[in-house]
């Protein structure tokens, strides 16, 4: 999704600007661009199609001096993809605006606009805010009264930067709906959407409440709240290293992420059990009375992190013994649904910053549910900061899109929810012991399975120019085979589908022949037969099955069927164990194929908007 970032400093900020949307160019972006007020009070602006590095060539040829700027990098809602859309938006060579999120009333303001003799060059939505700012501006009053009133006038959500040319020593930000951090330098400051952009300049971050508006000088912040009140709001020093998101020796961030598990994996169990048991109270003050009270649990989240939720429900309901419902955010946030008494609502998310996960927390809040429980891997994260309980994942910056180990971090804190909620009601202490201490395995586990990588390596070679596949599980490895499909096709582009295997004969069947391959998760667990009663309907019909089964799993390779043995692993860590070769075989099909693996086309790592 969009990406913000701005400066003003005593120093030169161009290089400073394009640094930081380059570290945001993991978010996913068509086009980007950069202004910048020169010191003689004009403004210089450069917008380019496609990548960072072609809007640093730009600059490049035309240098930019000047000490107060912004930049900005785009994900086409309202308008193509094309440099007449892309950000900062000007208006009368005077006030420029970067802008993250949708603004929902932009055809009305675009109408009245036109008949006030404005001249629109793009088809954005942001451009009405920019000449509704400009308009604010030119009836008297100074930037900040200006961005107050306009923005009063806008619905839906935006993250923005603002510069008027005629003020060179205020840049001004607001934020509803999108988030925004300001970064706070000696006699300098700065805006992005998140801290990653200005790890170079600072590791000291203000992060913007919703409503907030700022205003930032080279030596001071201001910030008023959505009733119009000056607070003040923290300043918290971020321990994220600068290399943190680097991508090493790495020849993708999706490979690197993919070999981090076993580490990241150590990092979300570390500190979270004391013994052989989990610690209730990791997951926030008045955990353990909330997890007692619980009769139920709804978990709610988007992508890769609903598949994790997935998972959780088998774990909740055969471990926990608690009813538990799953649902996508975007769905949930616009149902009617009744509130169980005494439910738990868990959101996960990876971003914590995800628009419908974030609508669906707080009307969950709304609505009455007994506490919410953000299972979240940024910790300044909009989710994690309204939410009542938190787990974080520990799982460290993730910068492809294609989630990887945030999604396996995910899973181990489900578990440890799973065992901490379970103690809070039935579940007896011994179990809970012998499930920690399997638990703790989990990090040599998938440095096992990760040796794996040169045989998927060579398997990937099979479906490189296939168009379709197949993915079948059962149980909790159906959320697996939806994982598997869902990397497959995000990355490499070829359709991909999962089904529990025992819906085949229902429709898929219908497609079977031996240009389809078809790739089964077949742990040796208490499905195993039935699974491989499905396999054969596959094999009768001339499909091309792939197999990932346990070591002991009695299965032979033979005409169309090739098995991919994992190391031997507890059948409580399966689902974790089982994503990491579909990662593996959906990384090395795409390198093969030769797409932009850690920035997949349409696609956005942070979906900020709905
Ligand atoms: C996007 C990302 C996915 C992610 C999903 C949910 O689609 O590309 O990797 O799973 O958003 O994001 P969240 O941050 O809420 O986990």
């Amino acid at each position: 999704m969009c990406g913000i970032v701005g400066a003003i400093a005593q120093r030169p900020v161009s290089a400073i600007l394009l640094e930081g949307l380059r570290r945001l160019e993991y978010r996913g972006y068509d086009s980007a661009g950069i202004a910048i007020l020169d010191p003689a009070g004009a403004l210089n602006r450069a917008r380019t199609l496609g990548k960072v590095a072609r809007l640093a060539e730009a600059v490049a040829e035309t240098p930019m001096a000047g000490t107060l700027g912004i930049a900005h990098t785009r994900w086409a809602t309202h308008g193509e993809p094309a440099a007449r859309n892309a950000h900062p938006h000007v208006c009368r060579d005077r006030c420029l605006v970067v802008h993250n999120g949708i603004i929902e009333n932009h055809e009305v303001l675009r109408r009245d606009q036109l008949a006030a003799g404005h001249r629109f060059t793009s088809e954005t939505d942001t451009e009405v805010i920019v000449h509704a700012i400009y308009d604010e501006l030119a009836a008297g009053g100074d930037l900040i009264d200006a961005v107050r009133r306009a923005t009063a006038t806008l619905r839906g959500a935006y993250a923005l930067g603002v510069i008027d040319a005629k003020d060179p020593d205020h840049l001004v930000a607001a934020r509803q709906g999108s988030p925004l951090v300001i970064g706070v330098g000696f006699g300098e400051h700065f805006i992005a959407s998140d801290v990653f952009a200005l790890l170079p300049v600072t590791h000291r971050f203000i992060f913007l409440e919703e409503g907030d508006l700022a205003e930032l000088t080279r030596d001071e912040v201001r910030i008023w709240d959505r009733d119009g009140q000056r607070v003040t709001r923290p300043v918290t020093t971020s321990t994220i290293s600068i290399d943190a998101a680097e991508r090493g020796d790495y020849r993708h961030f999706m490979l690197k992420e993919i070999f981090e598990q076993p580490r990241a994996v150590a990092d979300t169990l570390e500190g979270r059990i004391a013994g052989a048991h989990v610690v209730p109270e990791s997951f926030g003050y008045g955990a353990p009375e909330v997890f007692q009270r619980a009769r139920s649990v709804v978990l709610v989240a988007c992508g890769t992190s609903y598949h994790a939720a997935l998972v959780a429900r088998y774990w909740i309901e055969s471990i926990a013994g608690l009813p538990c419902t799953v649902e996508v955010a975007s769905e949930y946030r616009y149902r009617k649904h009744v509130v169980p008494t005494d439910a738990l609502f868990v959101t996960l998310s990876q971003s914590g910053e995800t628009a419908d996960t974030l609508a669906a927390l707080r009307l969950a809040k709304e609505s009455g549910f007994a506490a919410t429980l953000a299972i979240c891997n940024v910790p300044e994260s909009s989710l994690v900061r309204e939410s009542d309980l938190v787990l974080l994942t520990h799982a460290g910056p993730e910068i492809g899109v294609a989630s990887t180990k945030a999604f396996t971090t995910q899973l181990v804190a489900l578990l440890l929810l799973t065992l901490a909620l379970g103690r809070a009601q039935s579940l007896d202490e011994a179990t809970e012991a012998a499930m920690v201490t399997i638990l703790r395995t989990l990090p040599t586990k998938i440095e096992a399975v990760l040796e794996l990588d040169a045989r998927i390596a060579a398997l990937a070679e099979t479906f490189v120019d296939k168009q379709h596949t197949l993915f079948l599980g059962r149980g909790e490895q159906y959320p697996i085979a939806m994982e598997g499909a869902l990397k497959l096709k995000e990355i490499s582009y070829i359709h991909a589908e999962a089904y529990p295997a025992g819906e085949l004969k229902h429709g898929p069947l219908a497609l079977i022949d031996d240009q389809m391959p078809v790739v089964a998760v077949a742990p040796n667990n208490s499905l195993l037969e039935k699974l491989k009663s499905n396999l054969e309907e596959v094999r009768a019909r001339g499909g091309q099955l792939y197999v990932f089964a346990d070591r002991d799993v009695p299965m032979s390779e033979e005409d169309g069927v090739t098995v991919i043995r994992l190391p031997e692993t507890d059948d409580l860590l399966d689902p974790i164990i089982f994503t990491i070769p579909m990662q593996l075989l959906a990384y090395h099909v795409a390198v093969l194929k030769g797409t932009d693996v850690d920035q997949p086309r349409n696609l956005a790592k942070s979906v900020t908007v709905e």
